[in-house]
């Protein structure tokens, strides 16, 4: 069923993408976009199914080329001391994939928390977000934690990684009132560990020139919290704004991405820039709510998938 099972979030990034990566700040939110899964024993083998991915999979046999996904869910069931128990694994994600939505974090955290269920295996929030991590690792080289953070957790944070800790930095955000958010989808996968390559190679050859545009990211993330304290909308809006035009000089942006954002920004929104990886996958707006229906279907008629959300 849709409902059963255990959850995991997806999340919108309001500020701070890619520079979370290099130690700055970075505002992250839930969406009701959620993965579940359900875990159940059977006799033999360990089977995945995704069925609205077209996913199955046989993960107790070797299979020619690992997936990053294959090698996740052996993770999963590696540390929870149950990869010799046979099992059922059903996933039914509500995210769409590669959008720069983190379902990969949410499908881990959906699926830890569903194996972990199953076979009575104690495990805290705390250790269920550092396994997604792990499992984020796989399929991205050097994530900041925020996605495998956001999935478990699923509210909105400020979050800064902490190298020198072992433990990131999480602080609750409050706004005092609802903040409408428009996401489109650019239709085009997002690969986050290309992006996040990209600026990695920037940074290596010219750090100081990329150490100060994710100083200013950072600034636009400490001051979107106090937009958000505030719930000034249209500072909010100028911030997201100014992230873009950054974003779009680390040239994690698309020609799709900007289609949006411009639609976005035509009809009425106050701010609009891409989330998450980039490259393609997802942007947000954000508007008062009596715009958001004709931003969305702006977005439609220019051919786009939207989802409208807020967040609380
Ligand atoms: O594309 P997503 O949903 O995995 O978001 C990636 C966010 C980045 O800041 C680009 C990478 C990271 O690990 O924080």
């Amino acid at each position: 069923g849709e409902s059963a099972g255990d959850i995991g979030y997806g999340k919108i990034i309001l500020l701070g993408e890619h520079s979370v990566v290099y130690g700055r700040h970075a505002i992250a939110a839930p969406i009701p976009l959620d993965i579940r899964a359900e875990v159940k024993p059977q006799r033999d083998h360990i089977d995945l199914m995704i069925p609205r991915w077209g996913v199955e999979m046989r993960l107790s046999e070797p299979e020619p080329a690992i997936s990053s996904l294959h090698a996740s869910i052996s993770l999963i069931a590696e540390r929870l001391g149950v990869a010799d128990r046979a099992m059922r694994i059903e996933v039914f994600p509500r995210v769409p994939r590669a959008n720069g939505l983190g379902a990969s974090a949410a499908l881990a955290v959906a699926v830890i928390r569903a194996m972990a269920r199953c076979f009575a295996v104690e495990i805290s929030e705390r250790e269920i977000s550092n396994l997604a991590f792990d499992c984020e690792k796989i399929a991205h080289g050097t994530p900041s934690g925020i996605d495998n953070t956001l999935a478990t957790f699923g509210r909105p944070i400020l979050f800064r990684k902490d190298s020198a800790r072992a433990r990131p930095d999480i602080r609750d955000l409050a706004t005092p009132r609802p903040v409408p958010i428009v996401i489109g989808l650019s239709g085009v996968a997002t690969l986050t560990m290309q992006t996040v390559g990209h600026v990695r190679t920037a940074w290596q050859n010219n750090p100081q020139r990329y150490e100060s545009i994710f100083s200013q990211i950072d600034e636009l993330a400490l001051a979107g919290v106090e937009a958000l304290r505030k719930g000034d909308l249209a500072e909010l809006g100028e911030l997201m704004n100014i992230d873009q035009g950054l974003l779009n000089a680390l040239q994690v942006s698309s020609r799709e991405i900007e289609d949006l954002v411009q639609i976005a920004r035509r009809n009425g929104a106050l701010g609009a820039k891409l989330t998450g990886g980039g490259g393609g996958g997802a942007m947000i707006a954000v508007a008062e709510a009596d715009r958001t229906e004709s931003i969305a279907s702006a977005m439609r008629a220019a051919g786009y998938n939207t989802f409208i959300t807020e967040i609380r």
